[in-house]
């Protein structure tokens, strides 16, 4: 879908949208849809939709009013992308490919004017590709947003939500593609066409070199599996020569069948998703590079699928990790920290951050703590911490911040290893977060987001169909944009 802008609306457009605020009533409207639209009930409550129809220089138009709630609401940014997408949502596959998008009529600012369009580009992304036998009025029709009354500076403002739409696209169509299309490899070659020209540099390690390594952990998890490991490392060198990278670290496990510690079948198609933390980094490091970020940032994703093999590990298994420290696999299924620790440790080692975060789908505890609402948020730094839950409100890719400490870390012990990968039945997510933290080197701030609620969605939401929510790119990109530089 095409954003335009234009003074005049084209005069063939059958749609008319209009932004109007809670409780407003906007001039320059036929009486007669003001007074359906409160007989409708409509009161300008954010992303609240109401359509009629008038007749306009002897054509029919449709025309809808789509609430943006208070003017001076705290959350005002989100409420407005909350309205363009909720105009997106109403027109997205109604037959008409055109809309006209009125953004003159609610005191907007540019900035706010970009929130609402922000909210409609993020909304018209779906991926229909594979259904070849979708009925004519199920398909995505509309095409395009013809922006009118936009106030001065909207359109150069555009170009930053643009390219965080990019990002959030990008993480959006990684999380969605099934297993047999996004693995290891794969994943590197979308990523080598996504960044090709921008002035990003992409270093790939196969196995061999993560053998030469000594990556025993991640790749323990990837020898029951025919698709090679990689290990993929973004560099944008956006920010001043010497200053400490920013870096992001995401779990890529591309299919997670829980390995010899199978899963039970229902429901085992939801982990073609179990790489949303590598691809939250991947289209942050999108959207940050797109912007062209005054920032040094790197985005390291470790890439594996988790198979049962006669290859695979077993439960018992001690696997030494890139930093010498050993494991005990008492669970093949709790393999996204044995894929972080050595993705952990070698970004530490490689580009001396100036903090680490990282992203990953790590624990259905974590769902059952926070359901869908929240990300659970782990760190070793408080500053670090607050600035991510800072950037989390902004984007509303919301994090909650969760407990870590010694009585926790002892949990993992192991009697013939240095840990264990599992902790016993309580504290899932913590003991997991524990365990990536002894790859931590003192020092460094860290912080671990466990984001196994927030990547995929049953229903739409205001800036995502059913499905990827694109969780994590925007909170990326926010947190550089705030603190990095
Ligand atoms: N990828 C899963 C976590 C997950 C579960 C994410 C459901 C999203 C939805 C992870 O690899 C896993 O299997 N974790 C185990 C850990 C356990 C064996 C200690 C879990 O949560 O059950
Ligand atoms: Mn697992
Ligand atoms: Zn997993």
């Amino acid at each position: 879908m095409q954003i335009l802008f234009t003074d005049t609306s084209p005069a063939q457009t059958r749609v008319r949208a209009t932004i109007v605020n809670q409780g407003d009533t906007p001039e320059g409207l036929d009486p007669v849809l003001i007074e359906g639209a409160e007989a409708s009930r409509f009161k300008g409550n954010a992303g609240q939709v109401f359509e009629g129809f008038a007749s306009v220089d002897g054509a029919t138009k449709r025309i809808a009013l789509v609430g943006a709630g208070e003017k001076g609401a705290d959350d005002r940014r989100l409420k407005l992308e909350r309205a363009g997408g909720a105009a997106v949502a109403k027109y997205l596959r109604s037959g008409e490919g055109e809309l006209v998008l009125d953004l003159g009529k609610a005191g907007l600012s540019a900035e706010d004017a970009g929130a609402v369009l922000l909210g409609a580009k993020l909304r018209s992304w779906a991926h229909d590709e594979y259904r070849t036998k979708l009925s004519a009025d199920k398909k995505i029709s509309l095409k395009t947003v013809h922006v009118v009354g936009a106030p001065e500076g909207t359109e150069s403002d555009w170009e930053r939500n643009a390219a965080i739409a990019r990002g959030v696209e990008f993480t959006k169509k990684l999380v969605t593609e099934p297993a047999n299309i996004v693995y290891p490899e794969s994943f590197v070659a979308l990523c080598q066409e996504a960044f090709a020209g921008t002035g990003a540099e992409l270093v790939v390690l196969g196995e061999a070199e993560m053998t030469e390594l000594g990556m025993g952990a991640l790749l323990g998890v990837g020898q029951g599996s025919r698709r090679e490991s990689q290990l993929l490392a973004i560099r944008w060198n956006g920010g001043k020569e010497g200053d400490k990278p920013s870096v992001f670290v995401g779990k890529g496990v591309t299919f997670d069948t829980g390995g010899i510690s199978i899963k039970p079948a229902p429901g085992m198609e939801d982990m073609k998703w179990d790489m949303g933390g590598a691809g939250a980094v991947a289209g942050g490091m999108l959207a940050v590079v797109s912007r062209k970020a005054k920032a040094n940032v790197i985005g390291v994703m470790g890439l594996v699928e988790n198979m049962p093999d006669g290859n695979a590990i077993r439960p018992g298994d001690v696997l030494t990790t890139m930093s010498g420290q050993t494991v005990e696999v008492l669970n093949t299924d709790a393999e996204g920290r044995l894929v972080l620790c050595d993705a952990l440790h070698w970004a530490q080692e490689t580009f001396d951050p100036a903090q680490v975060v990282d992203f990953a789908t790590l624990t259905g505890a974590m769902i059952v703590a926070l359901g869908n609402e929240h990300g659970g948020l782990f760190a070793n730094d408080d500053a670090l911490a607050d600035k991510l839950l800072a950037a989390g409100k902004t984007t509303d890719d919301k994090l909650w911040r969760m407990p870590i400490g010694p009585a926790y870390d002892k949990l993992i012990n192991s009697p013939i290893a240095d840990m264990k990968n599992i902790g016993g039945r309580w504290a899932g997510s913590i003991t997991a977060a524990q365990f990536l933290h002894r790859f931590i080197k003192k020092g460094t701030p860290w912080a671990h987001c466990d984001i196994a609620g927030m990547v995929w969605s049953d229903k739409p939401g205001a800036t995502h169909e059913k499905g990827a929510t694109g969780y994590g790119a925007r909170l990326i990109d926010q947190f550089v944009a705030d603190y990095a530089e």
